[in-house]
């Protein structure tokens, strides 16, 4: 079912379809499918009769070397200006393959398969794609909007649990800033299980996320405004993520725990959400790293955050959930309210595990 039809040159929405069902309109000649190798393994037989570029995905790979393979088998399959290339995948391997369609002919066009929760709740949306080079992460890129988007929830099936936590770190992220409710109901159904034993109530939590992601970008494409909110949890995030090799979610998490601490003391937020926040996370597998680790991070990476503005960073904090404000902080505040951070949160943690 397509749900959605948005303005000329912008994406379809297709929700509640199968991955055979989504591609079955676009012809196989033009069409090249760029598949996770781990995706491949596990659902060879979707891929029948189909023009393949089959690759390892992961940060590590989501670099110039492995757009090579993927330009080569554009060239050799003979896609041409008319053709496409429909990714599937997580978001390493998404925005990989959206900067490859958006260079390679100056543009063909490009269809999106996500396969890991994050990659559904959030990567596939908005158009953003990009490589690392040198150690930067998303340093190459592209802002460029598939003409579709394919959500077969089925591929989630065979998704690792940590993977899942990451996508929820991403969705729990969507409860701070926009809803409420959706906040609410994440405490209340209390963990990744709930979702998984309920598909309904999973692909309408996909379809909200989705659609906060959506108005956002819409209102926003080229982030000058208030595409920047997607950012909360992330300057911290990214650093800690860079200096102790954590996976994203997981550093996310962190860095929203930090900017919940923050936003206590500059914009009056209550304490209450910061005492439920470690509860929140924990509930769905993130927060595992041991403090002791957490304090060793070096958060210098902060100062390279692409919010910053001569020695300041603009630092998304809250005022309410579903009230987010950048606010301007120097490095020597953030630097100062860190080193209380982690003197004091742990004390939190602890108190959290107890609800
Ligand atoms: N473009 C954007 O707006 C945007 C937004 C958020 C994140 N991102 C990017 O997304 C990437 C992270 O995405 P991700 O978490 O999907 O990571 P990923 O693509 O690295 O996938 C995570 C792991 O899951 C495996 N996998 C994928 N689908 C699977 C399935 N159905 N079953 C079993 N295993 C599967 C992959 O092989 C990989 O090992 C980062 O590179 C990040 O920068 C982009």
């Amino acid at each position: 079912m397509v749900l959605d039809r948005h303005k000329e040159g912008d994406t379809f929405f297709h929700f509640g379809t199968s991955f055979s069902e989504g591609v079955k309109d676009f012809s196989l000649e033009d069409s090249l499918f760029l598949v996770d190798r781990c995706v491949y393994d596990m659902y060879s037989d979707r891929f029948e009769g189909k023009k393949l570029c089959i690759l390892s995905a992961g940060e590590e790979e989501k670099d110039w070397k492995s757009c090579d393979p993927v330009i080569r088998s554009l060239v050799v399959e003979g896609i041409d200006r008319g053709g496409r290339l429909i990714v599937v995948g997580g978001g390493s391997l998404t925005d990989l393959g959206s900067f490859v369609a958006s260079i390679y002919l100056r543009g063909i066009e490009i269809v999106l398969v996500p396969t890991t929760l994050l990659c559904m709740v959030d990567a596939s949306v908005g158009g953003k794609n990009g490589i690392n080079f040198l150690g930067y992460k998303n340093i190459l890129g592209r802002i460029n909007l598939p003409s579709s988007i394919i959500w077969d929830l089925s591929f989630l099936e065979s998704l690792p649990l940590e993977e899942w936590s990451c996508g929820f770190s991403e969705i729990i992220k969507y409860g701070c800033l926009f809803s409420h409710n959706l906040w609410d109901d994440l405490l209340e159904r209390g963990g990744i299980d709930f979702y998984r034993h309920h598909p309904g109530v999973l692909e309408a939590l996909i379809e909200d996320c989705v659609g906060f992601k959506d108005q956002i970008v819409r209102e926003d494409l080229n982030e000058r405004g208030s595409r920047r909110f997607l950012n909360f949890g992330h300057t911290l995030g990214h650093a800690i993520e860079l200096s102790l090799g954590l996976p994203h979610g997981e550093a996310v998490a962190w860095g929203m725990c930090f900017a919940m601490w923050l936003s206590v003391r500059e914009t009056g937020l209550s304490v209450d959400y910061l005492e439920k926040l470690p509860v929140l996370l924990k509930s769905y597998g993130l927060l595992r790293t041991p403090i002791d680790r957490i304090v060793g991070a070096n958060i210098e990476g902060i100062r390279q955050d692409k919010k910053r503005d001569g020695g300041r960073i603009h630092y998304i904090l809250l005022e309410d959930i579903g009230k987010a404000i950048s606010v301007s902080l120097s490095f020597r505040e953030i630097e100062k309210a860190w080193l209380e951070f982690i003197h004091n949160f742990p004390s939190l943690i602890v108190k959290g595990a107890q609800y």
